[in-house]
């Protein structure tokens, strides 16, 4: 049983007044707040972002706004629950609906935060990161870490749409936030991460392992849909067909901050992930989800996203009976875990 502890109302006026004269404040009136009982106050609401709702809204702002004007044409996926204004879905965590149009350029430029894009729809364009032309096909997941240089480009014919995914919520409260501009890259040909898609092995040129920090920038999603579809055949058994994009020279989590995997649901598999410390985002790549979490039900359909907020346990629900469907995962484990507040309940 926890005590009440006592209010700021509870002291004399002049002692508070003192108090803040010598930019002192008495902790006990906000102890609980800061510290509850057992389980963390979250601000993040379990929320769902239709793509058929975004979709139409996105592409006005293509004829509202010029990509000059934007430099990135984004919606923002705004968590209420933290206020719109302040862009984030969960306290670590930046989503953001991107609209790139045939011919559109949007300049190089680097950052302190780091990005993920996951490719939503559209063929022709491509994110040139650190000098390397990474094509963006449906399903791609493409890297651009902290501080590499990165630009978009569009030789299609179609508009291309992503969901980016950056942990600029966490970078910004740590007053680490900031950019810089440069020039057009040049492609650099031959610095491409062929060398490391395939599992099991890495390029050692004369035995000598790389030394790059993000060897592999861009995830095909033939590859790991591919890897998935071979896990639930090999492993006719196991529940949660999943994997965890990984950085192929460390095996570590690709990214510093914010983690990302990719599941797979059987046909008609519901799926309970337990609560754990993190909170997480979910956005459907393939088919179709029901997402049970906080009492809330969310019928994802392909192209949606959702969030849910950390220490809750998440149910997905596969709708088809005939068809697997995959889901495309971020959340701040690897945040939680260098913190050491990662917990699984
Ligand atoms: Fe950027």
């Amino acid at each position: 049983m926890t005590h009440a502890l006592g209010r700021l109302e509870d002291l004399p006026t002049d002692y508070r007044d003192s108090l803040t004269q010598h930019h002192l404040v008495p902790l006990w009136p906000s102890l609980r707040a800061l510290l509850p009982p057992d389980l963390p106050a979250r601000a993040t609401l379990a929320v769902h972002w239709s793509y058929a709702d975004i979709r139409p809204l996105l592409l006005k702002a293509g004829e509202l706004t010029p990509i000059e004007k934007a430099e990135r044409r984004v919606l923002v996926l705004a968590n209420p629950g933290h206020g719109l204004e302040n862009m984030k879905a969960s306290p670590a965590i930046y989503l953001g609906m991107q609209l790139l149009l045939p011919g559109e350029w949007a300049p190089s430029h680097r950052h302190t935060p780091n990005a993920v894009r996951m490719i939503v729809e559209g063929e022709g364009a491509y994110t040139t990161v650190d000098g390397e032309k990474c094509p963006m096909g449906r399903g791609d997941l493409v890297l651009t870490p902290t501080g590499l240089w990165h630009e978009h480009g569009h030789d299609g014919t179609e508009p291309v749409i992503w969901l980016d995914v950056l942990d600029l919520p966490l970078v910004h409260y740590m007053e680490a936030s900031y950019h810089l501009n440069g020039e057009r890259q040049t492609v650099q040909p031959g610095r491409g991460d062929r060398a490391w898609t395939r599992a099991g092995v890495v390029p050692t040129a004369v035995f000598a392992r790389s030394d790059k920090r993000y060897p592999l920038l861009r995830y095909p999603w033939a590859d790991t849909r591919a890897a998935l579809l071979g896990m639930a055949q090999d492993q006719a058994d196991l529940d949660c067909v999943q994997v965890t994009y990984v950085n192929p020279e460390t095996g570590g989590d690709a990214q510093n901050i914010l983690g990302f995997y990719a599941l797979m649901l059987r046909p008609g598999q519901a799926l309970t992930l337990p609560a754990r410390s993190p909170a997480q985002v979910f956005h459907l790549i393939e088919g179709g989800v029901d997402v049970a979490v906080c009492g809330k039900h969310f019928g994802l359909a392909e192209a949606d996203t959702c969030c849910t907020p950390g220490y809750e346990p998440v149910t997905l629900t596969n709708r088809s009976p005939d068809q697997a469907a995959f889901v495309f995962i971020a959340d701040e484990s690897p945040l939680h875990r260098k913190l050491g507040v990662y917990e699984v309940r």
